[in-house]
């Protein structure tokens, strides 16, 4: 059996060492992104440019004194293999690995199977960061409030809609020294809207144990614990006998810790005032991409596209791209490599992943058009415009609930002067009528 050490804080009178790890999942999640995660595993789909878990890494690649990564999940280990060959050599003071789970072992137990890999070297602290989230990550200054408090955790929070809150993890905090006082995921009653964020600091020296309690109490109780979380529901099975370990090992911050550290330890809240949106359906990946690019356009990244009288900024257009001068593109649209746009193409709030071909005068709006898709001379493919502070990307047409993106997948094909109305289109149909609120197999 595997001894845990627990390194001293703040050791023999060095600076505090951090370490950060991100939590990618597996195949069997990313559910609620299809049809786009039929085709890339969620973390590497991207947005503003960048994929989603390249957003989580140069976030931590801004605390100087990180210098060990590790993205924890159970996908195949050739998955991200590009990503950190890439990341590797643009931060070579980085080290930056991929730690694979047998099988999902939930966002605590996953950490508790690699304390190994996070406590070598003794890091006093360690960022839990979830690769669904975007945000601004703003690490420093948790970093900064652990520091002040003499802190053992510290959870990101935003604030949402009341009516939202629910579906969030809650926390109840005192709003003047800043400490969860309570935090329950999910609560069937609205408690609080101040909601988890996805983004963790703890200190080594109180989470692995907490997460060995969790696991003890676990397994003193096997058949009370069945719980599955919303992705895992495909996955789950009555227990026969000799499922029980199995079973046992999914450990998740969300359900099985946070609210311990709330009863009995230092935990703080630090309320970020920031955008911050889950990327959980793929329709979500919109209001990411518009979040993501506003930022890049707020801190004058060299790469948007600059402005003129048909770009209506922010716009992300990869170098390899094509597109007619005449077109008009904007606010909030991210053009892949070897895209071509034809003349009078008019695109807003869309995603336009790599090789599409858009004739002209066709009309993207709301949507985001998957891999290698062809999109007809005056065809309009669109969903419908949410408002900013909804965290939800479906909206009621004619009683029925559908989705706000249009979303083509992989290599579909909309024919000239065809409209494609809140459609989410499975991988290579070739759409010739007009269609609305259809999810198209
Ligand atoms: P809810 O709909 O809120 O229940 O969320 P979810 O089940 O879709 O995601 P969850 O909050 O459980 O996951 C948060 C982050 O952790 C995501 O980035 C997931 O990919 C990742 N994650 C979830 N389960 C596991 C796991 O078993 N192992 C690892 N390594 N990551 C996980």
């Amino acid at each position: 059996m595997a001894t845990l050490q627990v390194p001293l804080r703040g050791h023999a009178g060095g600076a505090p060492t951090t370490k950060a790890v991100i939590l990618v999942g597996g195949p069997s999640r990313g559910t609620r992104f299809r049809p786009l995660s039929l085709d890339l595993p969620k973390p590497l789909f991207e947005v503003a440019g960048h994929s989603i878990i390249d957003h989580c890494f140069s976030a931590i690649t801004k605390i100087p004194e990180i210098q060990e990564v590790f993205i924890i999940g159970y996908y195949d280990e050739t998955v991200f293999r590009d990503f950190i060959k890439d990341a590797a050599r643009d931060h070579p003071h980085i080290t930056i690995k991929y730690l694979r789970e047998y099988q999902a072992l939930g966002t605590a137990g996953g950490l508790y199977h690699f304390r190994d890999a996070i406590l070598k070297g003794r890091p006093d602290r360690f960022f839990v960061l979830n690769a669904d989230v975007c945000c601004s990550f703003p690490l420093q200054s948790m970093l900064r409030l652990f520091e002040e408090k003499d802190a053992e955790a510290v959870i990101l929070g935003t604030r949402v809609p009341d009516e939202a809150a629910t579906n969030f993890g809650c926390i109840v905090s005192d709003a003047h020294s800043k400490r969860v006082l309570h935090y329950v995921e999910k609560p069937e009653s609205r408690i609080s809207n101040l909601i988890n964020c996805g983004v963790y600091l703890f200190a080594t020296e109180t989470i692995f144990p907490s997460i060995r309690s969790a696991m003890k109490r676990r397994a003193d109780r096997p058949r009370l614990v069945s719980y599955p979380s919303s992705d895992a529901l495909d996955s789950y099975h009555v227990p026969r006998s000799g499922d029980e370990e199995e079973k046992t090992e999914v450990i998740r911050l969300e359900q099985d810790i946070l609210s311990d550290l709330a009863d009995n330890r230092q935990f703080f809240v630090l309320e970020t005032k920031d955008f911050w949106r889950q990327i959980k359906t793929a329709g979500s990946a919109v209001p990411a991409n518009a979040l993501y690019l506003m930022k890049a356009w707020q801190s004058q990244s060299e790469e948007l596209a600059k402005p003129s009288a048909n770009i209506l900024p922010p716009v992300f257009i990869h170098p390899t791209a094509t597109v007619d001068p005449t077109a008009k593109l904007g606010p909030n649209v991210s053009i892949g490599p070897r895209v071509t746009i034809g003349a009078g193409v008019r695109i807003k709030e869309a995603i336009v992943l790599e090789d599409v071909e858009v004739r002209h005068d066709a009309c993207i709006l709301y949507s985001i058009i998957g891999w290698s898709s062809r999109i007809g001379a005056w065809a309009r493919v669109e969903g419908t415009p949410t408002p900013v502070r909804e965290h939800s990307t479906s909206v009621v047409k004619n009683g029925v609930k559908v989705q706000s993106i249009t979303i083509l997948g992989k290599e579909c094909s909309v024919g000239d002067e065809v409209r494609v109305q809140n459609c989410v289109c499975l991988p290579f149909k070739d759409l010739r009528r007009d269609v609305a609120n259809e999810v198209i197999m």
